[in-house]
């Protein structure tokens, strides 16, 4: 966050060490929530901050502490980290974790003092392991500087941060199969609600948040509300990392003010396309989310003016599709990475995802009729919200209906002869 907004950043040989954390205002935001503010204080000021959730749903971080329930009667609480990044594209809480790990573990003591928890878990996808051995250095480094464990700084706050690394599923990261995961049950989502908020870890109030959300915490709280809304340059407040993936000159990460309009991502901090490629399309926040064309550059990278636009800012790590690949390949492709992960729970996404990959792949294969692209649709429908007990299946379903809608011409070349489709 004191950083340049528009640096490239790049994962370093090493993470910022304690010393190093501490030099550029590291722990001041802990020691002022503990010293100076009531939890309750906490809430608020993340509430007024404007701060919405960075794991790719955007929901406002201080309603979601403040429907915690507070006082001696609520029992046991736990604040749980998702760091089970696992969406097609993303890798921005990896940096987060291997670059600044000391970030993350301020940012959950300060989500704790909040609600008033004493026990925290970071459920950790497992194929991080840099980023495993990077938090355990720093969580031994925190304890042993009194930043964690029984009475921290002299408050009477007790803390305790565990890290669990997860046996390696994409629907562990969604928020109530994470818990299940957690409490070594089969990794299958809950009906919502009741929220974690109130019934989460082994029925107890829980704050699940994303690592990047509470990334963000430690600079409110150090450096007050007004300053966190200001960096913002459209609807919503703050900072956020972007990243690009896809034939772009620079594929990377940077952080950038909210509502920073897609083109500067892509051709100024991205170099734009590479030579011989031009840009078709582009997935803004993950495979889960609705292609954007290019008449959408000049979108503000808002959660709002995503929606507005007809896609998701999701967890706004960009995948661009170029005119040299195949848009239905490319589906193909993510579509089979969600028919794999099916938690094979609810029958839409159990039996509808491997339903359209095989009609993908009879497609590709020059097999396809032509009433499949309509077949396409209506399971694109069916697996929508609101049919299925999580977001996996409705994610999986907006690329193939934005593919559908923008690259029809693609999907119908496929039903001609062979020697006429593209080739990804
Ligand atoms: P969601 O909209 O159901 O919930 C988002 C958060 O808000 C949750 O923590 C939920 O508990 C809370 N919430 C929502 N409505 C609430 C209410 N009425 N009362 C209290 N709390 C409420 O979305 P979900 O299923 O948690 O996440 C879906 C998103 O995750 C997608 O937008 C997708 O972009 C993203 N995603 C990110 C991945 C990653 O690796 N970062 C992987 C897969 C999906």
């Amino acid at each position: 966050m004191d950083k340049p907004l528009t640096q490239n950043i790049k994962p370093d040989l090493s993470a910022v060490t304690l010393d190093d954390y501490r030099h550029t205002g590291g722990y001041e935001g802990l020691t002022k929530a503990l010293k100076e503010m009531a939890p309750a204080d906490v809430i608020e000021a993340v509430k007024n901050s404007g701060l919405r959730g960075r794991g790719g749903a955007g929901f406002p971080t201080g309603v979601k502490w403040s429907l915690v329930p507070q006082g001696e009667s609520a029992g046991q609480k736990y604040v749980v980290v998702n760091a089970d990044e696992m969406e097609p594209g993303t890798f921005k809480d990896r940096l987060l974790m291997e670059a600044d790990p000391h970030q993350l573990i301020e940012g959950i003591a300060i989500a704790a003092y909040a609600v008033q928890s004493d026990t925290a878990y970071i459920f950790l996808r497992g194929e991080y392991h840099l980023s495993a051995r990077r938090l355990e250095q720093a969580l031994a480094e925190a304890r042993s500087a009194g930043y964690l464990g029984k009475n921290i700084l002299g408050s009477g706050f007790d803390l305790e941060i565990h890290l669990h690394t997860s046996a390696g599923r994409y629907i562990c990261g969604e928020e109530t199969a994470l818990l299940n995961s957690l409490e070594g049950k089969r990794a299958i989502p809950r009906a919502k609600p009741p929220y974690p908020q109130t019934s989460g870890l082994w029925g107890c109030p829980t704050v699940v948040n994303n690592v990047e959300t509470l990334c963000n915490v430690p600079h409110i709280i150090r450096n007050g509300v007004d300053w966190y809304r200001g960096l913002g340059r459209g609807e919503d407040a703050g900072t956020k990392l972007f990243g690009v993936s896809g034939r772009v000159k620079k594929p990377g990460l940077w952080e950038l003010p909210m509502g920073t309009p897609v083109r500067v991502l892509i051709e100024e901090c991205a170099g734009g396309m590479q030579d011989g490629y031009t840009l078709r399309g582009f997935l803004p926040g993950g495979a889960s989310t609705d292609f954007l064309l290019p008449e959408h550059l000049d979108v503000p990278m808002d959660f709002g003016a995503m929606m507005k636009a007809g896609s998701r800012l999701g967890t706004g790590t960009m995948i661009v599709l170029d005119d040299r690949t195949c848009p239905v390949q490319m589906v193909l492709n993510l579509e089979r990475f969600f028919a794999q992960e099916s938690c094979g729970w609810c029958t839409p996404c159990r039996d509808g995802l491997p339903w359209v990959v095989e009609l993908l792949e009879s497609l590709v294969a020059g097999r396809g009729r032509p009433e499949d692209l309509d077949l396409l649709e209506q399971l694109a429908r069916l697996m929508g919200p609101g049919n299925t007990f999580c977001a996996l299946a409705p994610g999986a379903a907006e690329p193939l209906q934005s593919a559908l809608k923008h690259f029809r011409a693609d999907f119908e070349r496929y039903l001609k002869p062979a020697s006429s489709a593209r080739v990804a």
